[in-house]
């Protein structure tokens, strides 16, 4: 529906008074700094607008509407970064409960649950919270492959894609260990115990031998500070956990985001 936006404008039902006020305000060099477009009453200045504001220029100053309808990207791609954002926030606050050390971690937990107000909601924002970002992500690629979005001038931001899904998956696997109770150490047993059949880099794996590895400085001993998981392989979860993994998939998401912007939303064609 096309919108008058001079009709809208029409402010001359207000009192003179406050014309005037808001007049002078809008006219103020701080105003000005803040708001640069003034109104956005005409194309080029909503064009404008879009180039000029911090968050807005994240978005194509123009969308086809073809684009523009939930079920061309079904929003798998904003609802993963929200997810992210969610998982970052509770994740933060998570940390002020919890210690990574091999007394304490699985008590904390049982704290988190009993003890302290609305933990258990917390804890399982945070849980479901990864469950979903993993659904999500699926779909959303599933979304880029079903409308062929992954070929030429996209190809490189679906590999960055990969690696997001990756670093997503090591998110949840290193999470998995922190409550410190049997399923996560049982589950990160297993998957360690597969790293080291990892061809060159693993001590059980192809062509390992060749490179002088051994059970003491294979990928699988890098991973879990040890042979056997104990306090070292909780402190390394956790560190990269909540620094190094969350470090690594912000850089890649501002690139895959850039990437959107410069290639062209496909559904805007
Ligand atoms: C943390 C994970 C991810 C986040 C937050 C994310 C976010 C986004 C967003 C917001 C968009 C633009 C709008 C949309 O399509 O929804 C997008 C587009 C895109 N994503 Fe992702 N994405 C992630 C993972 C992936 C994965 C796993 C792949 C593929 C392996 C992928 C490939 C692409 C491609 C090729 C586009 C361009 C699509 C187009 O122009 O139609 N992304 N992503």
């Amino acid at each position: 529906m096309a919108v008058n936006f001079n009709k809208q404008n029409d402010v001359s039902f207000i009192p003179s008074f406050f014309k005037k006020i808001s007049e002078y305000i809008k006219s103020t060099t701080v105003w000005k700094s803040i708001f640069r477009v003034g109104y956005p009453d005409t194309m080029p200045k909503r064009m404008a607008v879009m180039r000029s504001s911090f968050y807005m220029h994240i978005f194509p100053t123009k969308v086809g509407i073809h684009g523009m309808k939930l079920k061309y990207g079904w929003c798998m791609g904003g609802i993963t970064f929200f997810l992210f954002l969610l998982l970052s926030i509770t994740g933060v606050i998570l940390m002020f409960y919890y210690i990574p050390e091999e007394h304490r971690a699985y008590n904390d937990m049982k704290d988190l649950r009993y003890m302290v107000p609305y933990g258990v909601v917390l804890r399982n924002m945070h849980r479901w919270g990864a469950h979903g970002m993993v659904f999500t992500i699926i779909l959303h690629m599933i979304r880029v492959f079903y409308t062929g979005s992954y070929k030429p001038p996209r190809q490189f931001n679906w590999i960055i894609g990969v690696l997001l899904l990756t670093i997503t998956l090591l998110l949840s696997f290193t999470g998995y260990l922190l409550p410190w109770d049997q399923l996560g150490f049982w589950a990160v047993t297993v998957g360690t115990n597969m790293a080291s059949s990892t061809p060159l880099i693993g001590y059980e794996g192809p062509f390992s031998k060749y490179l002088g590895i051994q059970i003491d400085n294979d990928i699988r001993f890098a991973l879990i500070g040890g042979t056997r998981i104990g306090p070292n392989a909780l402190i390394r979860a956790y560190v990269w956990h909540c620094i190094g993994l969350p470090l690594i998939a912000t850089a890649l998401m501002v690139f895959h985001f850039w990437r959107v912007r410069k290639d062209g939303f496909s559904g805007s064609m």
